[in-house]
């Protein structure tokens, strides 16, 4: 009987130490995250360092950019490990910085003044990529040169190629994603400084015309400063809806609502070829990414269209996206690790959080939405609330910031335990202050191989993260799991602010 009692008391005990545990795990410091998350674009900025810089190991780099074109385009971001400066994905990251503020800037508090400032980095770059009407820079610096040599950006010598589009040979997904960053943008703007964002607006017009009278993919048109690191795989139908339904969103002009209405069904066709079961499931609502724009259009359209009475195609198509996502939805193609990570089907897990934070960021701007009108869905018998995807989106950030089996976060400087040997040039060789004299192209090769942790800590860099067995090699040779990239974090700055506030949710 006693010892019975013993027993029990230790039971309760332990249970309650058990939930306590649980309870610690759970509760991640969201506000710190996001700090975080925003500081990383301080790690990633080329050109000249304003005196705010507050990631004090990057030095001014690439400051020449341009000369060979004789346009100034010094600025913008190195858009992951290495130092080149893509457009197509930098866009798309500008376009989820600034949609992170239009949705979730409310609940930054003090970070909302560095979230603007990262995304003015990104516009202040895009501005001068757009400055000669009918030309659009698609990429600084030679990829191939760049991903043959191990170099800090502050001492590269490799070409710093200008890659531009033009009237003859156009870039319509790289054009149209500059625009939609720059209308978005402009929105952002437009309460802080109305002249810039007007500027913004006027620009965003001037590119979305460029990128839609002059048609064709920059993949034909500036070879290697797209392929094969940013191929435009799944055609520009996409981007040029996407740019249109920014712009929309932005001015409300009818013509350009009409632009997306008329040619939605384009995307219906537009689908990978990696299986029979990825064809089913991209083209008309499944894609999201820095290719891919169908989910996020469906997305951002479906607040002014479930705002009437009408709702095909966009809502449903919205609906059933996140129907492919969620866990227990009959028609879902997104599949899960044990410890409960998403890993999007076809994507074959390259660089697998991308998906992972830019489904988390639709999955909240989606529930929003419901929630303003009141609405509910099914996937198949399954009914779907707007709390249900919160809570989806909620075990992802819980993930990536260490809730898993590896008690490991995904985001560098977040936690206790994160990934130390980051695929990331700068933060793998000394810097500057500890190495001044020049390192060239192979003299960094000692630092990549080395076993010891990078030299500098890009704080609030998010990696590629785990495999689909919850396995991941902190090593810099694995650049799928360990490269950060700018369209990983961008839309995790908006889901952060979310949770910082909603941490219970
Ligand atoms: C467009 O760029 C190509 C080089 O990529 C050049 O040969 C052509 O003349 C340019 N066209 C115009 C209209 O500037
Ligand atoms: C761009 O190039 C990739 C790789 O060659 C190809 O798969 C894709 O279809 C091309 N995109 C377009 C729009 O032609
Ligand atoms: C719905 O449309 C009305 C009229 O244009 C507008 O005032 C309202 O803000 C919209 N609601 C939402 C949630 O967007
Ligand atoms: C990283 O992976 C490479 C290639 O698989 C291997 O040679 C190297 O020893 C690994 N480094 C560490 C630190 O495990």
């Amino acid at each position: 009987m006693k010892s019975g009692k013993c027993m029990s008391i230790q039971i309760l005990l332990g249970l309650l130490v058990g939930i306590l545990m649980v309870a610690r795990v759970a509760s991640h410091d969201y506000g710190d995250a996001l700090s975080k998350c925003i500081l990383f674009f301080e790690g990633q900025r080329s050109g000249k360092l304003p005196s705010t810089q507050r990631m004090t190991w990057r030095k001014d780099s690439a400051l020449s950019d341009g000369s060979d074109v004789g346009v100034d385009l010094v600025g913008g971001y190195y858009d992951a490990g290495d130092n080149i400066k893509f457009s197509f994905p930098m866009a798309f990251s500008t376009t989820m910085l600034a949609w992170s503020i239009l949705e979730f800037g409310h609940l930054m508090g003090s970070e909302h003044e560095n979230a603007l400032e990262s995304l003015k980095w990104s516009t202040d770059y895009f501005l001068k990529a757009t400055s000669v009407p009918g030309k659009v820079v698609a990429a600084v610096g030679n990829p191939k040169g760049d991903h043959n040599c191990w170099e800090r950006p502050e001492d590269m010598d490799i070409p710093r190629t200008s890659y531009l589009v033009n009237t003859t040979k156009p870039g319509s997904e790289v054009s149209a994603e500059i625009a939609a960053a720059l209308a978005a943008s402009s929105m952002v703007f437009k309460s802080v400084d109305s002249q810039y964002s007007n500027l913004l607006l006027q620009r965003a017009f001037q590119v979305f015309q460029f990128a839609y009278q002059y048609q064709g993919s920059y993949n034909y048109s500036v070879g290697e400063g797209a392929c094969p690191f940013y191929c435009d795989y799944d055609g520009y139908m996409d981007e040029l809806i996407w740019g249109a339904a920014w712009l929309f969103k932005a001015t409300n002009e009818q013509k350009y609502w009409n632009y997306v209405v008329e040619n939605i069904h384009y995307l219906e066709n537009s689908v990978k070829t990696e299986s029979k079961k990825a064809v089913y499931v991209g083209g008309c609502f499944a894609d999201f990414g820095w290719d891919g724009k169908n989910a996020g259009i469906n997305v951002l359209v479906s607040r002014w269209v479930m705002n009437t009475s009408k709702s095909d195609p966009f809502v449903s198509y919205a609906d059933k996206f996140f129907c492919t996502v969620l866990p227990e939805s009959p028609t879902r193609w997104v599949t899960y690790s044990p410890g409960g990570l998403m890993f999007k089907y076809g994507a074959k897990s390259i660089v697998n959080s991308q998906h992972v934070t830019a489904t988390s960021f639709l999955l909240l701007v989606y529930s929003q939405y419901l929630t303003m009108f009141n609405r509910n869905f099914q996937c198949g018998d399954v009914a779907v609330s707007p709390s249900r995807l919160v809570q989806l989106a909620k075990v992802q950030v819980d993930y990536l910031l260490g809730s898993n089996s590896m008690g490991m976060s995904f985001m560098v400087g977040y936690g206790q335990k994160f990934p130390q040997r980051i695929h990331h040039r700068g933060s793998t060789l000394p810097s500057i202050d500890k190495y001044p004299k020049r390192l060239k192209c192979h003299d960094g090769d000692e630092f990549f191989k080395t076993k010891d942790p990078n030299l500098n800590v890009l704080t609030g860099a998010i990696v590629g993260g785990p495999d689909i067995s919850d396995k991941f090699e902190d090593n810099r040779s694995n650049w799928k799991q360990s490269e950060p990239t700018t369209y990983i974090n961008a839309p995790f700055v908006g889901v952060l602010a979310y949770f910082k506030v909603y941490p219970n949710s």
